[in-house]
């Protein structure tokens, strides 16, 4: 009876055996990748944290810490301008490193790769194949193109302060900002890029969750882009892209917003077909794009690239929307200056909403503009791969990840002065001519060299004219007192809102 027992007991204890092996193995392995990262990596002369220098998991802990910002101001505080910041990746804090960096030639790295779609001009990670796409598509998002569309932007605008005029008229009523601020570039960015708004403003709400769904989606695809070899996986193999790949027709995520975007596609090719889709839209132009040997670009790339405007324009500008809205709240003296400046405007204006060379013309507007993106980006970091270059005199090995970020960019001292922590548009009206043209020369907040922003015009047309109706209609009352986060976003944004007149 007892012989099974012990025969158990024996397998019991192999098997122990084999897991304790297992285990000291890996622990052994790991041991020793940490002494090869730490002391005999090519980085290994650069300063940093341990972990940071041992594991790639130490910048998706900043990540999602919400503080990734003030850490990497800690860091360069106590390590200087080039920290390491991963076993293979530097960052730097110093604007005059920009050019190095982001040079024509510079390629993307893996944190770029699309986790959903395929490839656009935004995910090309070579900077050969990057060329290509852009050549085909940026006639697209040229100034004069913009222009074009500016008559579909200013609908959206009528609408959107009609409906918030509608709400003014119950003074008990707040507003949650960021709601309307979302749901405004929602709509131009689906005008833009398909000839139709969704109609977020015409329902006053999230229509089908698309939103939500992208911004739940957002952090998880984000933590994705931190970790390469997991994304990789997802995206390379079977099971990956079977189960794991956001794609049309999911019921949650990004497939959500990719199933708006077929269906909105097969309306306006079968308007195309019966003569009256055009427009001039962002879709149309895609479409009439060619390819370098002549050939029109594939259904599929005119899809991705339609649905990377649509992604890329929406938060970004809602987001850039509010922080200017509340930074100008937060200072009542730049309120006041600037409501007379667009009082002093309003005679002089040919229609109720002025054009985007008027609304561009406003000095103390566009200072407000520049400092918010300034003061207060959301956007994150833009890492390229280094092809072996110096920095801060020490050798960069080809093959590095290097990056920056706008926040700490614009945050720099020397380049900004002493206040560079403080909101003042003020600077941008004192500074002298040679001062501006240096910091226009390192301006960070479209990104940097050949991958700058496409989309730019089309922020600016909408922040411009957004801000100067919502300040010539409206008087916003602060629900609460404003907090700010670290990154300078406001921590609420409920208002409510007065008419002007
Ligand atoms: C305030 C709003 C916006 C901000 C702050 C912003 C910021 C940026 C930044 C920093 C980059 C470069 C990223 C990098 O180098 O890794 C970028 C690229 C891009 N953005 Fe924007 N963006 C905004 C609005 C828009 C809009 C409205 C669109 C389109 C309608 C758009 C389309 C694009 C595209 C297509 C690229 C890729 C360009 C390329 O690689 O050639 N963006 N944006």
């Amino acid at each position: 009876m007892s012989r099974p027992a012990i025969h158990l007991s024996v397998i019991d204890a192999d098997a122990t055996h084999t897991a304790l092996s297992i285990v000291g193995l890996a622990v052994a392995a790991f041991g020793l990748l940490v002494v090869y990262r730490r002391f005999f990596h090519p980085l290994a002369h650069f300063p940093g944290p341990f972990w940071a220098s041992v594991s790639s998991l130490y910048g998706v802990w900043a990540f999602v810490s919400g503080g990734e910002h003030l850490i990497h101001r800690g860091l360069h505080e106590k390590y200087g301008p080039v920290v390491r910041f991963g076993p293979n990746e530097l960052i730097v804090n110093d604007p005059y490193m920009l050019p190095l960096i982001y040079h024509r030639k510079a390629d993307k790295t893996e944190v770029y790769a699309p986790n959903f779609g395929i490839e656009t001009v935004f995910t090309w990670l070579r900077h050969q194949d990057h060329v290509a796409a852009k050549r085909r598509i940026a006639h697209a998002y040229s100034l004069l193109s913009i222009k074009n569309l500016e008559e579909y932007i200013d609908e959206c605008l009528a609408q959107w302060i009609s409906a918030l005029s509608d709400i003014s008229k119950d003074p008990s009523k707040p507003i949650n900002f960021a709601r309307w601020a979302e749901w405004f570039t929602y709509d131009v960015i689906s005008y833009l890029s398909f000839g139709e708004p969704i109609g977020f403003i015409a329902a006053r709400a999230d229509v089908r969750d698309l939103i939500k769904n992208y911004s739940d989606a957002s952090m998880l695809l984000e933590i994705l882009a931190l970790l390469p070899k997991v994304s990789w996986w997802m995206r390379k193999t079977w099971v990956g892209r079977k189960f794991l790949m956001a794609k049309a027709g999911d019921r949650k995520g990004v497939g959500v917003i990719m199933a708006e975007r077929d269906r909105i596609f097969e309306k306006h090719t079968r308007d195309m077909e019966k003569g009256d889709g055009s427009k001039g839209i962002l879709l149309t132009k895609f479409i009439a794009a060619k390819n370098a040997d002549g050939t029109p670009m594939s259904t599929d790339d005119v899809k991705a690239e339609a649905l990377l405007a649509m992604i890329a324009g929406s938060s970004t500008t809602s987001n850039a929307l509010v922080r200017l809205i509340f930074n100008i709240l937060q200072h009542p003296s730049c309120l006041s200056r600037l409501t007379a400046e667009l009082d002093a405007i309003t005679p002089t204006l040919t229609s109720p909403i002025p054009t985007f060379e008027e609304a561009r013309t406003l000095p103390f507007l566009s200072a407000c503009i520049r400092e918010t993106f300034r003061y207060s980006p959301s956007t994150v970091q833009f890492p390229r791969v280094s092809d072996g270059l110096e920095l801060n005199g020490k050798w960069v090995p080809a093959g590095t990840s290097v990056s920056a970020s706008p926040w700490i960019m614009h945050r720099n001292k020397e380049m900004y002065g002493e206040d560079a922590d403080t909101f003042r548009p003020d600077r941008w009206l004192e500074a002298n001519a040679e001062t501006t043209a240096l910091w226009d020369k390192y301006d960070f907040r479209w990104g940097y060299g050949a991958r700058k922003c496409l989309g730019r015009n089309i922020a600016l047309m909408e922040i411009y004219k957004a801000t100067i109706l919502f300040f010539k209609h409206f008087r916003p009352e602060l629900v609460e007192e404003i907090g700010f986060t670290s990154s300078g976003g406001p921590k609420s944004t409920t208002l409510y809102i007065h008419p002007r007149n």
